[in-house]
């Protein structure tokens, strides 16, 4: 098993180049499985959970063809309907074949998804939307089997106790794309990645108008054509790295970003005593010395992103102050907090509140990841404390960030990944 060792204290300075979004590219190859014809899908980033959706398509009977960092998907008429447990299990996003199974095909199964534990994640509201649409679904024995005589398009309000879900809004969205007649999604999520799935099924025939709004209306088509993609850049990981100049006061430069994604993020980074540029791809983040307190509250898009709660966790632990946060999406995604505790950083959480009493200096010390984000902020308070942080279990990491440690040691980070003999 890798780790990686860290040794705080360099300032980071230069420039890095965001990867395209995971969670983007995720429902996109998924999306491939709605048409007969040949899809690529441009630079898309070498991450363990491309991999796994590029392996499950690939096992459903998809030829797939990849050069380099782009990948064609041909997802013929003669495909197995089952989705394997031993590898719906290693990702969540593995659910979304559910969508274009049923549509294209009428009939899938489909092993309940594993993913990074971060609370309860149900899938009510996938099951709803695709029962509104017409499917027949049984949950037993650990699996979803659907079926239908033909989708149709209705009304389906989607939203749940907590909000907008991205994935069932993914999942109908794709179904309603080859259903007979007119869906409307109430409640949608309205994710950049909607937007982004939405624009790339609109390029192989599909009518979707308002997606970016809460009520995303699809009309029905016989078929989908080919086509060629390229998604949008990963928010998250460019959040991420504008946390790892914060909490160095360093200075860098982040490109291939989009930073009308990342308003709310943006706002709080100023707040705390950053310095923002924004330009078309790309933005400047020059951070203070003195770093202020703050108060966060997680909310679905445009509110800020939950996937970037662990990385400002890890920035306000030094801030001069105390900072809130208040986690409203996934209410116990906070196991990175009692890490940073092993790194002197004082937090103590209330229900879905995190209570931080920033310090001085972080301390090195082994701590262990135990998902993709919770990592990424081990990472990033690695990056600041005094002496050698080891961060263990980096397969989590290895998930959403692509090549994360050359990018890191072109910002003068001193950071190597290590194997477990
Ligand atoms: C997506 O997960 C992302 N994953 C997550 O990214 C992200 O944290 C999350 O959206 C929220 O932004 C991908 O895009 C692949 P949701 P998803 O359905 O779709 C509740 C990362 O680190 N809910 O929008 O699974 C749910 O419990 C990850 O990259 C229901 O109640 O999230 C949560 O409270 C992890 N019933 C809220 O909705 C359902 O059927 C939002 O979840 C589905 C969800």
């Amino acid at each position: 098993m890798d780790k990686f060792i860290i040794k705080g204290g360099a300032s980071l300075k230069g420039k890095v180049k965001i990867s395209c979004s995971k969670n983007a590219t995720l429902p996109i190859l998924a999306a491939c499985l709605l048409t007969e014809e040949p899809c690529t899908i441009n630079d898309i980033p070498q991450l363990q959970d491309v991999k796994t959706m590029i392996g499950l398509l690939s096992s459903l009977g998809a030829d797939v063809k990849s050069d380099k960092n782009k990948v064609t998907i041909c997802a013929g008429n003669k495909l197995s309907l089952e989705a394997p447990y031993e590898i719906v299990s290693k990702m969540r996003a593995s659910y979304y074949v559910l969508g274009p199974l049923l549509a294209r095909f009428h009939k899938a199964k489909v092993y309940f998804p594993g993913g990074c534990a971060i609370g309860p994640r149900p899938i009510d509201l996938h099951i709803k939307g695709m029962e509104n649409l017409g499917a027949e679904i049984q949950v037993e024995h650990g699996y979803i089997d659907a079926k239908t005589k033909s989708l149709r398009g209705t009304n389906i309000l989607l939203e749940g106790t907590s909000g907008p879900s991205v994935g069932a809004t993914v999942n109908v969205m794709m179904a309603a794309s080859l259903a007979q007649g007119t869906t409307t999604i109430i409640g949608a999520a309205l994710e950049p990645e909607i937007v982004d799935l939405a624009n790339f099924l609109n390029s192989i025939g599909a009518k979707i108008e308002s997606a970016g709004s809460s009520n995303i209306k699809i009309t029905g088509v016989k078929k989908l054509k080919g086509g060629e993609w390229t998604p949008i850049s990963d928010r998250i990981e460019a959040g991420s790295f504008a946390c790892a100049a914060a909490i160095t006061h360093g200075k860098i430069e982040i490109d291939n970003c989009s930073p009308e994604h990342l308003g709310v993020v943006n706002l709080i980074l100023r707040s705390i005593g950053c310095e923002i540029a924004e330009s078309k791809n790309k933005l400047v983040i020059n951070a203070a010395s003195n770093l202020r307190p703050t108060s966060i509250i997680t909310a679905p898009y445009p509110g800020f992103p939950t996937d970037l709660q662990a990385q400002f966790m890890s920035v306000l632990s030094i801030a001069d102050g105390t900072s809130l946060i208040t986690e409203n999406v996934f209410k116990s995604r906070f196991s990175h907090a009692l890490e940073l505790n092993r790194m002197g950083a004082q937090i103590k959480i209330e229900d879905n509140v995190a209570v931080i009493n920033g310090i001085k200096i972080l301390s090195g010390a082994h701590v262990m990841a135990s998902d993709l984000r919770a990592s990424v902020a081990l990472v990033i308070a690695g990056l600041a404390a005094q002496g050698e942080t080891s961060v263990s279990r980096i397969y989590h990491l290895d998930r959403g960030y692509e090549h994360i440690e050359e990018k890191l040691q072109k910002l003068g980070a001193n950071i190597k990944r290590v194997t477990d003999k």
